[in-house]
């Protein structure tokens, strides 16, 4: 196969707007390769990449169908590159999760490679979850050989402005330590780390700007937590 030529270094001209709802199998299709090798999926899929692959792409397609908007896509000449999109308040995984979270929590965790350690990891999101009314972010991703171009910072400066121009609170976690930078440097706060089952999660928060301080809760305040889990 011939070598491809190494991308350009200017961060190319992005449309970032809305997914429109025949966008949504695309857009899930990039999420699964940007959370491909996530430590969340690898425990759901295992070692397999090509079952990683296609259980993440099934795990998004339901999610962008059901999921209410802003869901934004980055597009570069009309070709999808990157996506980002927040659960509005009284939307979020609190609400939502198809189940007893704390049940499930508190319950025997699943093994690795068995795909419900994905509700086992969720309920404990649920768990940890900002109590009152919030914007809940996810997912974001950017097409593997795109990252760390300015792709996702320009997709969450866009959701940032959506959800600070309602003033609630904005609340996400994810599995990366890259991605703990990444929030950090557009405004989060890290509120508290997690092991569930071997897997650090990073509870980040994030309070809109002229909100009043210390709204968001755990999101403004305090040392961050560490707690061990499962
Ligand atoms: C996280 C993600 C969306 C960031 O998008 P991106 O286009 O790669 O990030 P950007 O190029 O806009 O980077 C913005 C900043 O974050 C930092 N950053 C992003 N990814 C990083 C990484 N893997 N390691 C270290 N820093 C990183 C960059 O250094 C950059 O800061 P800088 O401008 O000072 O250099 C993307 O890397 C991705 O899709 N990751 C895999 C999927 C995933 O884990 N999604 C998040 C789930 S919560």
């Amino acid at each position: 196969m011939p070598q491809q030529p190494p991308p350009p270094d200017d961060l190319p001209r992005l449309e970032i707007r809305d997914l429109r709802k025949t966008e949504r199998l695309a857009a899930a299709g990039l999420t699964a390769r940007a959370m491909r090798d996530n430590p969340t999926t690898y425990a759901m899929f295992g070692a397999e990449p090509l079952d990683r692959l296609a259980g993440m792409q099934a795990v998004w397609t339901a999610f962008f169908h059901r999921q209410a908007p802003p869901q934004l896509g980055a597009f570069y000449r009309g070709c999808l590159v990157g996506t980002a999109a927040a659960s509005p308040p009284g939307h979020c995984i609190g609400s939502t999760f198809p189940g007893d979270a704390a049940k499930i929590a508190t319950g025997p965790a699943p093994s690795a490679g068995d795909p419900a350690i994905g509700d086992y990891v969720r309920a404990h999101y649920v768990l940890h979850d900002l109590a009152e009314p919030h914007w809940h972010v996810g997912p974001v991703g950017v097409e593997p050989r795109f990252q760390g171009r300015g792709i996702g910072e320009s997709l969450m400066r866009a959701l940032i402005a959506i959800m600070d121009a309602d003033g609630s609170p904005s609340w996400g976690e994810t599995d990366t330590e890259a991605n703990v930078r990444f929030y950090r440097a557009l405004g989060w706060d890290l509120d508290r780390t997690v092991t569930v089952s071997g897997i650090d999660l990073w509870f980040l928060g994030r309070t809109a700007p002229g909100a009043e301080a210390g709204a968001a809760g755990r999101a403004t305040g305090g040392r961050p937590q560490s707690i061990t889990s499962g």
